[in-house]
């Protein structure tokens, strides 16, 4: 079943048929780049068929170390980055109940920033509690998660002794290289391993994400099952029936006309970090050699009563696609009062489902009179099988919108930029050159 669809029916004035006809053979094109597997960064196509190669024994040996951690922890820290985060708190906000405090086993996350605040208020809530670790990095020697793990490392020898700790910390990383491989073996962590072929933002589908969510108890193969479902609507060389293609067709007809910025706009708090994640994919994946749509997200309504305002009259710059959940877990509606004191029996009865309906259609439709192109992607509901058809739909569509785009969607050399000055600045070995010239241009501004 597709739990996941895209529509752009709303898109007509901005956007024709013969358009989108237009696109069609490059999306073809990608489409078969894809498969030959003889475009840019071809080297890291692991994901494409992952979700239906991990095999029954690596889901197995993940679930089985997930429970071992369920059945001694009440937390899990996960440290980790970029696409050794985002995907697994996305997962958790989107399947778990709302509130942090209603999880078992709790899994929080560290290593995403440099703030002794952060890590002493995490230190002080874990303190009388069982804790796990997962220490997460493709390439094991990011600084922001490395720094931090030794703070946590430190924390838990201490707490537990050095070989307690080592059976209570689970390393995820590249199979052969990095620090964190090296440090794994030394220490004896139990380790997971994030295939070559994948790169960071594309590795939801590895033990990256897979791990974490079982221990917070997601059924992952449920989510890869979705994921592999989704191979039938995201593939082949026809944009009817790609909905990939079709939507990675969609944004780069508005992008060349002029709208460079894409609005992610959920009416769920749940998928506020599923748009983190979709972010930071289509952000790293597009954005370079001078081009490329700007990912942002919006957690309506509430956003409606701040940034409703600029989207409704500001540069008229941005196309909306709207996340519409079709199923909430549970269903409550407004209670009649017989004073009607404040005038809201008219809304009695119905269910707050209902009114955030109305509260999108009235919303896609201002949007829409407001010159906003607006399309929509509907989620069947809260479920694994959703997530997995989600996550698949989105990569494969950022792959193919990257090569519509003549970029290479699987490198980031723009994120090497600021960690260079970063290391020279802090005195990195082998940074002397650069960290003179810079440490001349910080001297007097800052
Ligand atoms: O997509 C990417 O590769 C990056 O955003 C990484 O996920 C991020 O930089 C973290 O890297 P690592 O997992 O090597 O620590």
């Amino acid at each position: 079943m597709q739990n996941v669809l895209y529509n752009h029916k709303f898109m007509s004035g901005f956007l024709s048929s013969d358009e989108l006809e237009a696109y069609a053979p490059a999306v073809a094109q990608a489409e078969k780049s894809l498969s030959a597997k003889d475009g840019l960064g071809n080297d890291y196509l692991g994901w494409l068929d992952l979700p239906k190669r991990i095999g029954k024994d690596a889901v197995s040996a993940i679930n089985d170390k997930a429970q071992e951690i369920r059945a001694k922890a009440d937390v899990l820290i996960c440290v980790g980055i970029g696409g050794s985060y985002l995907g697994t708190k996305g997962a958790i906000e989107f399947l778990s109940p709302t509130f942090e405090d209603l999880r078992k086993p709790r899994v929080i996350f560290a290593g995403h920033t440099i703030n002794s605040d952060y890590l002493t208020d995490l230190l002080e809530l874990v303190k009388d509690k069982e804790v796990a670790v997962n220490v997460i990095s493709k390439s094991g020697t990011t600084t922001e998660p490395a720094i931090a793990f030794r703070i946590i490392r430190q924390w838990m020898e201490q707490r537990y002794g050095r070989k307690e700790a080592a059976a209570r910390i689970v390393a995820t990383t590249d199979p052969v290289v990095g620090a964190l491989r090296k440090l794994a073996k030394e220490e004896g962590y139990a380790a997971f391993e994030i295939p070559a072929d994948v790169g960071g933002r594309f590795s939801v589908m590895t033990p990256v994400g897979l791990f974490p969510m079982a221990v917070a108890g997601i059924d992952i193969a449920k989510l890869l099952e979705g994921a592999v479902s989704a191979y039938d609507f995201c593939s082949g060389e026809s944009i009817e029936k790609n909905m990939a293609g079709r939507y990675a067709a969609v944004r780069n007809i508005l992008f060349r006309k002029g709208y460079t910025t894409e609005v992610m706009a959920t009416f769920q708090p749940q998928l506020h970090f599923f748009c983190e994640w979709w972010k930071q994919l289509s952000g790293e994946s597009e954005g370079k050699d001078g081009t490329g749509i700007f990912p942002a997200g919006l957690d309506y309504t509430t956003d409606l009563h701040s940034l409703g305002q600029w989207m409704q009259e500001g540069v008229r710059n941005v196309f909306e696609t709207f996340m519409i959940l079709k199923n909430t877990a549970s269903t409550m509606a407004v209670p009649k009062f017989e004073d009607d004191s404040d005038d809201l029996n008219y809304l009695a009865g119905r269910s707050f489902e209902d009114i955030n309906d109305k509260a999108f259609q009235g919303t896609i439709l201002a949007h829409l009179d407001g010159g906003v192109p607006s399309a929509t992607l509907t989620l069947q509901d809260r479920s694994e099988t959703t997530l997995g058809q989600l996550f698949y739909f989105f990569q494969k569509s950022v792959a193919l919108s990257g090569y519509i785009l003549r970029v290479n969607p699987f490198d980031q050399p723009g994120v090497e930029a600021y960690k260079k000055n970063m290391f020279a600045l802090l005195g990195k070995k082998g940074f002397e050159k650069q960290a003179e010239a810079l440490l001349g241009r910080v001297k007097d501004s800052f």
